[in-house]
């Protein structure tokens, strides 16, 4: 049984809904072909090919009955059995596979040139590889639909982006449209590990790998490869960027050309990373040096050993001197001389080879106000431009340090007019709430892509460097980190997936805007309903403005717990350390001075158009004038608020708005399947309580430094909540929260006692109705249970097991549950049992008691 049956399973075992039975009945009976209108578990994505509303379904009864691909490769009996599946499921019309152009109106997929022999008097436009031709044509007397292109990845691309249309309700009566990528490279990375975990993945256990081999059953591979190429993605790079050598070793090799057999039909290529001491490590030689001459040949014989086995092989992913991997600096050699063997070894079978700029020195001395990590990637790569060969590509991550809530578009992008460049994006949300937060990133790209870096003055957006158009370069592009996983709905949060969409739409066309995006996403995702269209475009559009109110402040960086999850607040957890992920936060003033004139001289890197902006504390954009300076707490941003109360202001912004999304969903009830809308409340349940965790951690951190109070009086007060630790306790313990910020005053109780404990307190507000919200630990080493209870009522129980990333109690695992309308009369008991498991010990911060509205 696949996983997503079985979870389907599961969860039906719990349903006392005999209507939510029935419909996963139908659900198991009717197979794929179906639209799932009760219940979803995502796993179809933006495919589901749901039935199209009958009176949309009228437009398209002039469809032809036949479907003819002109060509046996797999990849375009892919695309015609594509076609087939999805009229299938939108219009209820099963299409006849045609082997030859039939004697009737057809639906025509092949190359331009393939097309061109059955329908002579066409006129072809110039289209480029992998771009496609959506029109009519007329041939003995009949009007064909053709879906051409150049090569025969381009008409699958035109088959999704046809289907695309009729999902969505679009008039394909008079189509005539040429789409073409806008630069060459649309790749993603998976930072998966061989024994089928992936760094920094929330979705579930490797697609590809487990016990430290391929999977046998490659199912989600192809489902995975038909998502991408839906998307115009056409390289994968599979497994981890810190990379485990046995991917090179030769029983490993056929396993991944399953990998690579399973990609094949959507046309999407598979790639490696790999371990640049590989020859030393597992080839038997003792040096990996890149200049050695035995090195290179070890290398030129495991590349054809490769290609041997996978003819398309895309290529290498390449990480180096960074983070611990070893590189060229061992042998006092370069970038350019470690990628330009590489790149040589794969040349002749036409593979390409992705350096990647994220090297610098995780040890830098934090006391010297000079040292600069986000100088690193310039200041090894933009002395070496020019010295690459030109199927090598530097992959950059679009900001100069790891993927913040918000950072400066990295420099290094203008600083390379003779290199390739790609860009890499965080699909995951590593630092963005790892799918437990919504967070939609198509308004961040799209302002990372339009930003001007100003190389030749003004007019060189990064888009355009990427697609190589800014400095004639024949190769670039973008590149997403990804990481989907086993699980059903694939990246961990049904919204995340408006993130691998977006990726792919902007790798294709920058120039589309964050709302049709969005829009289209919604419409594939969700259906059609004007309602549901507006209002979860309107959570996802502000979503990210959300997140980093509630987070990271004006440039700061995310102010997440780096030395750990990379998940809940730390504010500290940057300082006095070398990672070089510095805010230099103190008790005066926050920032990093980036400055040429008295700081570490970054914005020096830019074009000087650019750098005198950020040169300059009064030019500087309020969002990034921490990135570049140091100021006062008591500083004026350009919108006339003082730094402190802009923390305070935007946070609790970001809080409140993350409680809107909760009940604009909840407006959605009876319009989404319940198992996407169930799934997603809870989702957002859970943000809403984080984000106040987030706002509470901040705001409190930087009162108590810089002694500045909130002009809101919001920060440090909370009349609505009673702290567990001033209950009348039995069973339960103080305990102390580190850091202190993380928890309210610093303290929760802990439950030692295996039987359990309780902690209770009696109500002494006025009457009326209240709801109730418990904040607790939930870690990821036990499940707790909790129980409420009004008197000898139990109100309401519950487990702690949301896989939290978290061992303890603190700013990763704080959650909150929330018990709607109550009934309250003063000096009722109000009484909470938790019974510990495993090392989780049903930890409680507070209760929050709010009067009903
Ligand atoms: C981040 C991330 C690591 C990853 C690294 C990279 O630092 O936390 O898990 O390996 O980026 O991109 O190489």
């Amino acid at each position: 049984m696949s996983d997503g049956l079985g979870q389907l399973f599961v969860q039906g075992a719990f349903m006392k809904n005999h209507l939510r039975i029935a419909a996963i009945g139908t659900l198991l009976l009717a197979g794929n072909d179906v639209g799932l209108s009760h219940a979803e578990t995502g796993r179809e994505a933006w495919l589901r090919y749901a039935p199209v509303e009958d009176s949309t379904k009228a437009q398209y009864s002039s469809l032809p009955a036949g479907v003819v691909a002109l060509g046996d490769s797999a990849v375009l009996l892919n695309a015609r059995q594509e076609v087939i599946h999805g009229v299938r499921g939108m219009l209820g019309r099963t299409l006849r596979a045609e082997r030859e152009v039939p004697k009737e109106s057809a639906i025509i997929l092949g190359t331009l040139a393939s097309i061109k022999t059955v329908v002579p008097s066409l006129t072809l436009p110039e289209i480029a590889k992998d771009g496609f031709w959506l029109a009519h044509a007329n041939a003995g007397g009949f009007r064909h639909l053709i879906v051409a292109s150049p090569n025969d990845r381009g008409v699958l691309y035109g088959v999704f982006a046809l289907l695309g249309k009729i999902a969505r309700g679009e008039d394909i009566s008079a189509i005539n449209e040429v789409q073409q990528p806008y630069g060459p490279v649309r790749w993603v990375n998976q930072w998966d590990n061989l024994n089928g975990t992936i760094e920094r993945g929330y979705g579930g256990p490797s697609i590809f790998f487990e016990n430290d081999n391929v999977r046998a059953d490659l199912t989600r591979v192809g489902e995975y490869g038909r998502l991408l190429a839906s998307i115009g993605i056409h390289g994968c790079t599979v497994n981890n960027v810190n990379a485990n050598l046995r991917v090179l070793l030769d029983d490993f090799l056929p396993q991944l050309a399953r990998i690579a057999d399973a990609f094949r039909p959507w046309g999407v290529q598979l790639a490696l990373s790999v371990d640049l001491s590989s020859p030393q490590k597992i080839g038997g030689l003792e040096t990996f040096d890149p200049l050695d001459p035995r090195v290179s040949e070890w290398w030129r014989n495991r590349v054809a050993a490769i290609y041997r086995l996978i003819p398309d092989f895309g290529g290498f992913t390449v990480k180096a001197d960074s983070e611990g991997r070893l590189g060229p600096s061992s042998y006092g050699r370069t970038p350019s001389d470690a990628a330009n063997m590489l790149a040589r070894a794969l040349k002749p079978h036409g593979g390409v080879l992705f350096y990647r700029a994220f090297v610098y020195d995780h040890r830098l001395d934090w006391r010297n106000p000079k040292n600069d990590r986000a100088r690193a990637a310039y200041d090894i790569f933009h002395p070496l431009d020019g010295k690459f060969d030109d199927n090598v590509i530097i992959q950059i991550k679009h900001g100069p340090i790891d993927f913040q809530v918000r950072e400066p578009v990295s420099p290094i992008f203008g600083g390379l007019r003779k290199t390739n460049t790609a860009i890499e994006m965080p699909v995951m949300l590593e630092y963005l709430g790892q799918q437990k937060h919504m967070c939609f990133l198509m308004p961040s790209w799209k302002e990372i892509l339009d930003f001007d870096l100003q190389a030749d003055g003004p007019g060189t957006p990064v888009k355009d460097i990427l697609a190589g158009k800014t400095f004639h370069r024949p190769t670039g592009g973008h590149v997403g980190v990804v990481n989907v996983g086993m699980d059903d709905n694939w990246l961990g949060h049904p919204m995340g997936m408006a993130n691998l969409y977006g990726f792919g739409r902007l790798a294709w066309n920058p120039e589309l805007g964050a709302e049709t995006i969005a829009g289209e996403w919604i419409r594939l995702t969700f259906g059609t309903d004007p309602k549901v269209v507006r209002t979860i475009a309107s959570m996802l559009l502000n979503s990210w403005q959300t997140y980093e109110n509630y987070t990271g402040p004006l440039g700061a960086q995310t102010l997440t717990d780096i030395l750990g999850s990379h998940f809940g607040p730390g504010v500290e957890a940057s300082e006095r350390n070398g990672w070089g992920q510095w805010h230099r936060a103190d008790e005066k003033g926050i920032g990093m001075d980036r400055t040429v004139a008295t700081g570490t001289g970054f914005a020096g890197q830019y074009a000087p158009a650019v750098g005198k902006i950020y040169e300059s504390l009064e030019a500087t954009p309020d969002n990034l004038v921490l990135f570049f300076h140091h100021v006062p707490y008591t500083h004026r941003l350009r919108s006339g608020k003082t730094v402190i109360q802009h923390i305070y202001d935007s946070h609790y912004e970001g809080a409140e708005k993350a409680e809107d999304y909760v009940i604009a969903w909840k407006s959605l009830e009876g319009n989404i399947d319940g198992q996407r809308f169930n799934e997603i409340l809870a989702k957002l349940e859970f943000q809403a309580g984080h984000a106040r965790v987030w706002r509470d951690a901040v705001c409190n951190w930087f009162r108590k430094i810089s002694g500045i109070a909130d002009a809101g009086n919001r920060a440090g007060h909370y009349p609505e909540r009673v702290e567990a630790e001033a209950m009348q306790l039995e069973g339960y313990v103080p305990m102390d929260v580190v850091p202190w910020e993380n928890s309210s005053g610093g303290k929760g109780i802990e439950c030692r006692a295996p039987a359990g404990c309780a902690a209770t307190f009696r109500f002494e507000l006025d009457a009326g109705w209240y709801d109730l919200e418990v904040e607790y630990f939930d870690q990821n080493n036990g499940r707790s249970r909790y129980r409420l209870f009004l008197g000898d009522q139990l109100v309401e129980e519950w487990v702690a097991d949301n896989h939290l990333p978290a061992r303890k109690p603190g700013g990763d695992s704080s959650s909150r549950r929330r018990i709607e309308g109550l009934a309250l009369r003063p000096g009722d008991p109000i009484r909470i049992e938790g019974i510990p498991d495993g090392d989780e010990y049903a930890a409680l911060d507070f209760i929050a008691l709010r009067s009903k509205r």
